[in-house]
This record gives structure tokens, C-alpha cells and sequence, in this order.
């Protein structure tokens, strides 16, 4: 069978930790960084965190379980996972839709990092010494809708992107992890210190942790499930891929939970180091997609050094969103090799390619399309909205039915359990979540964003 041929040359991560910090890798990212605090902004704050919380912990673990158990188990792309277990066409189709959401992802996601170059660069040539919070709102709204710029910098960062997946993926991946990861967590934790002594600072950790349940509605709680699945990689087989790199050996339920964690607190770190900012130099939190690029200079020219910090945070987060554009990248890259037959080269250019087609659209719609609206969005909001808030969740819900009621329940067990003879407790909680809980959470959320409940 064609996955088994496939198997055998597939590549396997080396150790433990290389697993987790490309795991990690693709979870944190401008996920976290970015668009963590502005959905967190323009959704009120606590009630939105705490919603946001909640759906990682509760249907986002059960749902990488599963991606990770097609993965390793099948040791194939999305596509191919879901053909070794299913005939039936409406999930294959449902592994097409994973497929489109990675490239419309990429495609917009390759413009904020696109922003992140221009700003390392500002800030390596000294554009980034101005004044007020209002200079630095003129300077990204000039920058962000000018009609060269943006896109240049997009296709730069595809290039990157382009030049380190030509070569395979566990080279290169698990190395930039291993030392990335741990430096953006040690200078995230530095802002944050800095952060909190801001005089806005009481303001903020009221806004982020103390909920405003008035504040709850349902579209709130469903781009709360949206950043959940977001900024977890997952409902689009990104996890699965990567999954099908794992050996044998390790734990995937405590992987995930790791993961999880993680993921969680370094979004959760990312708030603390905006929004004291935020609220100190009097901006507003529901300034959206640009708040970060228009706090963040803010908090460097106030800080002790901060000409020296603003270039390495900024290139750490170039980074940290190569990790997750790798990742990304891989959903169709492997899907183009192994389901239909092209060379790692060719895939790779492929999926480049359309990736730079829609990425310009995307930055140009901050600028001179940004009169273009298809449903009263923009191309940019468009492609983000319908991925994250509606392609990932039902791809995750699709993934949780799948696992939890067609695969055998023998297969499921031998990958989270091994040849363990008990079953523990944790793992029928698990099981619970996955073929009850997550399915039909998922489902709720949807139906209440809808009105019809
Ligand atoms: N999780 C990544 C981030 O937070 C984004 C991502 C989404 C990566 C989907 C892969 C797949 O930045």
C-alpha cells in the first residue's frame, strides 16, 4: 500500500526533546504572540481567556491525542492517514479542507511575519526611536498599507520558509527549535517583568484575568475555540503530520498535555507583556491585528536597553513563526508527495507558490484592496476568520468522531497506552472527551455562533 511505501523512508525525530520543541515550535508562534493578545482585546479580556483556557485544556488535548495517534499510527499525510482507515469520501474531503485551511493560514500568517521582518529591520536601523504611542500608530498604519513594502517582505519570508523545507524537515527543524524555543521563553518572561512595573499594570491584570461574564457572547466563545485550535496547530492534520516523524517510544498524551501547557503559557506571557503597555500609554486594546506592532515598540523605547532587545525579540519571532510556517507548509507539501506523486522539490515550490499568490492579496488588503470585502471582510480577515474560526474547530470535531468512533478501539489504545494491561483512569476520561465531549462542544459552539440555540 501506497503509505507503507512511504513509510519506510519517512524521516524520524531524534530524541525526546527534539520531539517537543518541534512541537512546541509549531504551536508558538504569532499565534501567541500576535494574535493572542488582539482577539484577547477585541473580545473583552478575561471572559475570552478564560473561555479560551477552558477549550484548550478540555477539547483541545483529547483532539491532539487523536491527530497524534492517525499520525504515528498510520505514518502518513492527512490524507493518507484517513484513506488507511476510511473509504468513505466525506472524510477525505474532510482531509482536503484541512489541506486548503493550511494554505489559506500560510498565506496570511506569511504577512504578519512579513510585518516582523520590516520591523527587525526598523529596529536594526534605528526607525524604531520615536516617541509617542501615536507616532508608532502612524508609522505601522503607513507601513501596513503601503503596496510594496508589506508584500515584499511576505515573499521574503516565503523564501525562508521555501529554502529550509527543501531540505527535509527533521535537519533543520529540530535544531532551530532546541535553541529557539528556550530563549523567546526566557525574554518573554524579561518583558513581563518590565511590563509589570508599568503604571498601567493593575488595569491590565484586571482586564486579562478578571472575567466580565457580560461580556460572554457566543461569537466571543466561538473565537475563543478559534484561537484554541489556532494557537495549537490544530484541526488541519499539522499534529498528525508531525506525528507520523514520532517513534514508537514516547507518551503522546503526555506530549500533548506538555504541549498544551505550554503553548498556553506562553500566550498567556504575551498578555502580560502587552497590555500593561497598552493601558499605561493609553491605547486601545481592540486596536486588532495591529495592537501588537504598535505596543511593542512603545514598551522598547521606555525599557532599559531596549535597543538591543527590540532586534533579538523581533527575531526571535521571525523564528518562531518559521517553526509554525514549517509546519504548516508540511500538511501540503506531504499531501503533494505521497497522494499525488510530485518530488519534495516540486511540492515545495507549490505550495510556495500559492502561498504567494493569496499572501499578497492579504497584505495588499490592509492597502489598496482594502475596499474589497466579501461578506463585509477583507482578504486578510476572510482567510483568518474562516480558518481559524470555522475550518480548524470542525476539522477538530471531524478528527475527535473519526478517532473516537471509527478507528479501532484497539489501535486507538495501543498508541496512547501501549501494551499496558490496566486501563487508568485518566485514559477513560480521555476516551470520554474524545468521542462525547469534544464532538459535541465543538458542536455548541457552533450552533449558538449561528443562533440556533
Ligand atoms: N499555532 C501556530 C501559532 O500559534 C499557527 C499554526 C496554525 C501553525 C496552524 C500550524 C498550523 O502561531
Amino acid at each position: 500500500m501506497n503509505h507503507n511505501k512511504n513509510s519506510k523512508s519517512r524521516a524520524v525525530f531524534g530524541t525526546r526533546l527534539g520531539l517537543i520543541a518541534t512541537t512546541v515550535g509549531s504551536a508558538v508562534g504569532l499565534g501567541n504572540i500576535w494574535r493572542f493578545p488582539f482577539e484577547a482585546g477585541v473580545h473583552g479580556g478575561g471572559a475570552f481567556i478564560l473561555c479560551y483556557v477552558i477549550f484548550i485544556f478540555l477539547l483541545g488535548v483529547p483532539v491532539i491525542c487523536c491527530e497524534f495517534v492517525l499520525g504515528r499510527n498510520s505514518r502518513s499525510n492527512y490524507f493518507g492517514a484517513v484513506k488507511h482507515y476510511s473509504s468513505n469520501g466525506y472524510w477525505k474531503a474532510g482531509a482536503i479542507a484541512g489541506i486548503i485551511a493550511s494554505l489559506m493560514i500560510l498565506s496570511f500568517y506569511s504577512v504578519v511575519a512579513g510585518w516582523t521582518l520590516e520591523y527587525l529591520f526598523q529596529s536594526l536601523t534605528g526607525g524604531l526611536s520615536l516617541q509617542s504611542a501615536e507616532q508608532f500608530h502612524e508609522r505601522f498604519t503607513a507601513f501596513s498599507t503601503d503596496a510594496l513594502r508589506p508584500v515584499l517582505w511576505t515573499a521574503l519570508f516565503l523564501l525562508a520558509n521555501f529554502g529550509i523545507l527543501i531540505r527535509g524537515v527533521t535537519k533543520g527543524i529540530e535544531k532551530i527549535s532546541n535553541i529557539m524555543m528556550p530563549m523567546l521563553f526566557v525574554i518573554l518572561i524579561a518583558f513581563c517583568i518590565n511590563s509589570l512595573s508599568l503604571p498601567g499594570a493593575r488595569h491590565a491584570m484586571d482586564f486579562l484575568f478578571q472575567p466580565d461574564f457580560s461580556a460572554l457572547t457566543p461569537s466571543v466563545v466561538l473565537g475563543a475555540l478559534g484561537q484554541a485550535f489556532f494557537s495549537l496547530s490544530l484541526g488541519l492534520g499539522c499534529l498528525l503530520t508531525y506525528a507520523s516523524y514520532f517513534r514508537k517510544d514516547v507518551s503522546l498524551a503526555r506530549n500533548a498535555v506538555t504541549v498544551a501547557s505550554l503553548d498556553t503559557i506562553v500566550a498567556i506571557l504575551a498578555g502580560i507583556m502587552i497590555f500593561p503597555a497598552v493601558f499605561t500609554f493609553g491605547m486601545s486594546p481592540a486596536a486588532g491585528p495591529a495592537l501588537v506592532f504598535e505596543v511593542l515598540p512603545s514598551i522598547f523605547t521606555r525599557m532599559e536597553g531596549g535597543a538591543l532587545w527590540a532586534p533579538l525579540f523581533f527575531a526571535l519571532l521571525v523564528l518562531a513563526s518559521l517553526t509554525s510556517t514549517i509546519s504548516m507548509s508540511e500538511i501540503s507539501i506531504t499531501y503533494f508527495m505521497e497522494e499525488r506523486g510530485m518530488t519534495r522539490r516540486r511540492a515545495t515550490i507549490l505550495n510556495t507558490l500559492i502561498a504567494l499568490v493569496f499572501g499578497t492579496l492579504c497584505a495588499l488588503s490592509f492597502g489598496p484592496l482594502s475596499n474589497l470585502k466579501i461578506f463585509g471582510l477583507t482578504i486578510f480577515e476572510l482567510f483568518d476568520y474562516t480558518s481559524s474560526n470555522i475550518l480548524l474547530p470542525l476539522g477538530g470535531m471531524l478528527i475527535a468522531i473519526f478517532t473516537g468512533w471509527y478507528v479501532d478501539r484497539r489501535t486507538v489504545r495501543t498508541e496512547l497506552l501501549g501494551e499496558r494491561a490496566d486501563t487508568p483512569v485518566w485514559y477513560r476520561v480521555l476516551i470520554f472527551l474524545i468521542r462525547f465531549i469534544a464532538p459535541a462542544g465543538i458542536l455548541l459552539v457552533f450552533l449558538s455562533a449561528l443562533g440556533l440555540i
